[in-house]
């Protein structure tokens, strides 16, 4: 019996990973209604916006969904480290026409200091609520679990899931190397072993209780089943959705996915100021030019970066953009989603059904010689 299905209320054991800025209220609604778990991310919104999509997907489904929250560290100003990263960026905003902004600033407010979020969640009470780049303090994670909130956390390492394990949270997010979007480290400026999917996620199964979520490369129904067999109770898909007609990624973004483009795929802390892992493109190739300690910390540094993506759009250039995706890109399908969960579905058991054929017939083989 899957226990993490059964705490939460969903019968497919695939979620739609929260995307701040990319999934949508009606994409999660749509995941929640086909059997999944559908998520919306709000850590780059503020609390009444955060609140609206909420609305949004309670509008389109009376199904449990998750709200994704960032736990990044506050980010301290460094203004020398800001301007010059700036004045490395001008060459590229005056060839498209633009000016660099004047100065950056921290774009997003943390969970870890946003208390009209943590009041909204209070009287909102989703039935999921996952943190990434960390974990909040105790006494958020207690008022969360009070109001009857299943927790989930991401996790790059068994030291981060233990931590998560410690800290009372019902299901840790095994967020491998290959996946799409930012890396959720604790602390972006620590060592990292970039452990793989598989790596990850078998490591924390023989090492917690908690139920363990795969994250990272999972594309199709195969990838899926492989993750069941590891022990996981369920997988967690981001890429997979981006070229959805409910995901709010742009036409620049949508091509590059759905193109030869995205057989390259590279993790980068130019755009953002956090790794994450982005479609090969000019802001990544400037990011490779760039000397280690230049970018600013996240988020202050993705101001620029959407700064930059901005000017790029408006002279017809879609290469700047934050082109989040996983290593398996190149696998991405533009369907509804809620066919593509029902694509995954079948093809989740037809892979589990020809797993136990082919067994079987190995066994027959043995038998037989
Ligand atoms: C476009 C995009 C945006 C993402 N934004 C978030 C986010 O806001 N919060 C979060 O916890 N994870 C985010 N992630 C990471 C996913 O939760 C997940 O770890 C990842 O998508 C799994 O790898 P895959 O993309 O290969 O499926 C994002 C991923 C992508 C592709």
């Amino acid at each position: 019996m899957n226990a993490l299905l059964r705490k939460i209320g969903f019968s497919l054991p695939i979620i739609q990973a929260p995307m701040a800025g990319v999934s949508t209220p009606a994409m999660a609604a749509a995941v929640s209604n086909s059997g999944g778990l559908g998520s919306i991310g709000v850590g780059a919104s503020d609390a009444e916006t955060a609140r609206g999509m909420i609305a949004a997907v309670r509008a389109a489904s009376d199904r449990p969904f998750n709200v994704n929250l960032f736990c990044n560290r506050p980010a301290i100003a460094d203004r020398p480290r800001e301007a010059a990263w700036l004045a490395r960026l001008a060459p590229d905003f005056l060839r498209l026409g633009a000016q660099p902004p004047a100065e950056l600033r921290e774009i997003y407010t943390s969970f870890v200091a946003d208390d009209a979020k943590l009041t909204m969640l209070l009287e909102e009470r989703p039935k999921v609520v996952s943190f990434h780049f960390g974990l909040p303090p105790a006494e958020q994670i207690a008022a969360l679990r009070d109001a009857g909130i299943v927790l989930l956390a991401t996790a790059t390492s068994l030291n981060e899931a233990q931590a998560i394990a410690a800290a009372g949270i019902d299901a840790v997010v095994a967020q491998g190397f290959e996946a799409g979007g930012h890396r959720g480290v604790f602390d972006p400026d620590a060592p990292d072993d970039r452990l793989g999917t598989i790596a990850l996620t078998r490591l924390l199964v023989l090492r917690l209780e908690l139920p363990v979520i795969a994250a990272g490369g999972i594309m199709d129904g195969a990838g899926i089943a492989a993750c069941l067999a590891l022990g996981a109770s369920a997988v967690q898909l981001g890429t997979a959705f981006v070229a959805c007609p409910e995901s709010a990624a742009d036409p620049g973004y949508r091509a590059a996915l759905l193109s030869s483009a995205s057989e390259h795929t590279v993790m980068t802390t130019a755009i953002s100021g956090r790794p994450a892992r982005c479609i090969a493109n000019r802001f990544t190739a400037l990011g490779e030019q760039a000397e280690p300690g230049m970018v600013p910390a996240y988020p202050i540094a993705y101001d620029a970066g959407k700064a930059l993506n901005t000017a790029a759009k408006a002279a017809g250039e879609a290469g700047f953009g934050a082109q989040w995706a996983g290593q398996a890109a190149v696998l991405a399908r533009s369907l509804p989603a809620a066919t593509l969960v029902a694509e995954l579905r079948s093809e989740m058991e037809q892979a589990l059904s020809r797993l136990a054929e082919n067994l079987f017939i190995n066994q027959e083989g043995e038998q037989g010689a």
